[in-house]
């Protein structure tokens, strides 16, 4: 298949077109480069032996993306430009809702007038929201989102769900991320957070390089085994494959399905950073700091749904993660500017 991905340069985007590059399939690449970088576009291209056609373009806009799907026959779209950065879509909620949900009905305008019928979104665990038992499961409702990124998640799975209500032909797989951590196994492509990082890997791995020089670990006394925060974590190599297989669903479904990809296996703060130190043989310096607002104790993944219907199984270990992520940052150690 010849598949669009909408922010195809990013952390996310990047991993999913080697793979789909690699299962043989072609991949066109539009990014603006707002949290990324077109070295990115010619790593996959080393990575894979393969040719990939891109374009520096705004995903909002609707002529450039016209063009694009003219220029070359679209079979899916793969939608993974958004901004991401939940601290500062409270600072600028108008940004985030204009990004993202622009970006959304862009995609989807573009696809009803050329004839594309297929949609896999970027979606993520936070649509379960505060209140929702763990572990997270599909059929569960969408709660009530802690910050204006979480509800732009959640509104753009409503939108989708009721396009693909109305328009019988559109098949659309929301795929629910839970923590993507690693990166490819070459090293030559990964995670480049601009700025402080925000998430806790790629923090780690910076202070790991030397470019910080302790990590703070937001709060010790949460209601869990050691007392700091649970994530499911996953390997983002498996993550970019859970996206092969939802492009396969898509082409051969009608209608709207959800997938959560994650393990199903939670590990703390701690235990994060033990296993960094101790598969790579580095110390990583940290304090305890106070708790981050907005923070849930602990929550994973069912993902009973991907295992059985799109036949996804991950299979990266925690080992693994931390591996693959200090390969990529110790190779790059200050991003795609090394
Ligand atoms: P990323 O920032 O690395 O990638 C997003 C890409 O989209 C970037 O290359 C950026 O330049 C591009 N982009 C943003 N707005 C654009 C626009 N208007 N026009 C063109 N390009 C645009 O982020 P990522 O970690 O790869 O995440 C990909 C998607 O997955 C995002 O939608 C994100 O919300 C979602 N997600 C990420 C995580 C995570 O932890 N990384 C978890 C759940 C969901
Ligand atoms: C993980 C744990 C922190 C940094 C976020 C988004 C979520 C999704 C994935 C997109 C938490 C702790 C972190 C640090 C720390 N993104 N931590 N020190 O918060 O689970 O999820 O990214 O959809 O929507 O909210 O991930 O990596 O930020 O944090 O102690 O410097 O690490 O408190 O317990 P989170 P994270």
């Amino acid at each position: 298949m010849n598949i669009l991905l909408a922010g195809g340069a990013g952390y996310i985007g990047s991993h999913t077109a080697v793979s789909l590059l690699d299962s043989g399939h072609e991949v066109v690449i539009v990014d603006n480069y707002c949290n990324s970088s077109p070295v990115a576009v010619k790593r996959i291209e080393e990575i894979t032996g393969k040719k990939v056609i891109s374009y520096d373009a705004d995903v909002k806009d609707n002529v450039a993306i016209n063009i694009i799907m003219q220029q070359n026959k679209i079979d899916c779209v793969i939608h993974f430009a958004g901004l991401k950065a939940v601290g500062e879509s409270v600072q600028k909620p108008i940004e985030y809702y204009r990004n993202n949900i622009d970006t959304t009905l862009t995609l989807l305008e573009c696809m009803r007038e050329n004839g594309v019928h297929n949609f896999v979104f970027s979606s993520s665990a936070t649509v379960y929201g505060e209140k929702n038992p763990i572990p997270y499961i599909e059929t569960m409702e969408r709660g009530r989102c802690s910050n204006p990124y979480g509800w732009t998640k959640s509104m753009m799975e409503q939108i989708l769900e009721d396009a693909a209500k109305a328009d019988k032909n559109l098949s659309v797989v929301l795929l629910r991320y839970f923590n993507p951590i690693g990166a490819h196994e070459s090293g030559r492509i990964g995670e480049d957070p601009q700025g402080i990082p925000n998430n806790l890997m790629p923090y780690i791995a910076q202070v790991a390089v030397g470019r910080r020089d302790h990590l703070t670990i937001f709060g010790q006394d949460y209601a869990t085994p050691d007392g700091t925060c649970r994530r499911d974590y996953i390997h983002v190599m498996d993550l970019a494959d859970g996206h092969g297989k939802a492009v396969e669903y898509a082409a051969s479904h009608k209608g709207c399905e959800v997938f959560n990809l994650g393990t199903g296996t939670p590990y703390s703060v701690l235990e994060i950073v033990r296993a960094f130190e101790e598969g790579n043989g580095v110390r990583i310096p940290y304090e305890f700091g106070p708790r981050r607002e907005g923070d849930l104790p602990e929550f994973w993944a069912n993902s009973d749904k991907a295992q059985q219907v799109l036949k996804w199984k991950p299979v990266h270990t925690l080992e693994d993660m931390c591996r693959d992520t200090w390969n990529w940052q110790k190779n790059n150690p200050n991003g795609y500017n090394s």
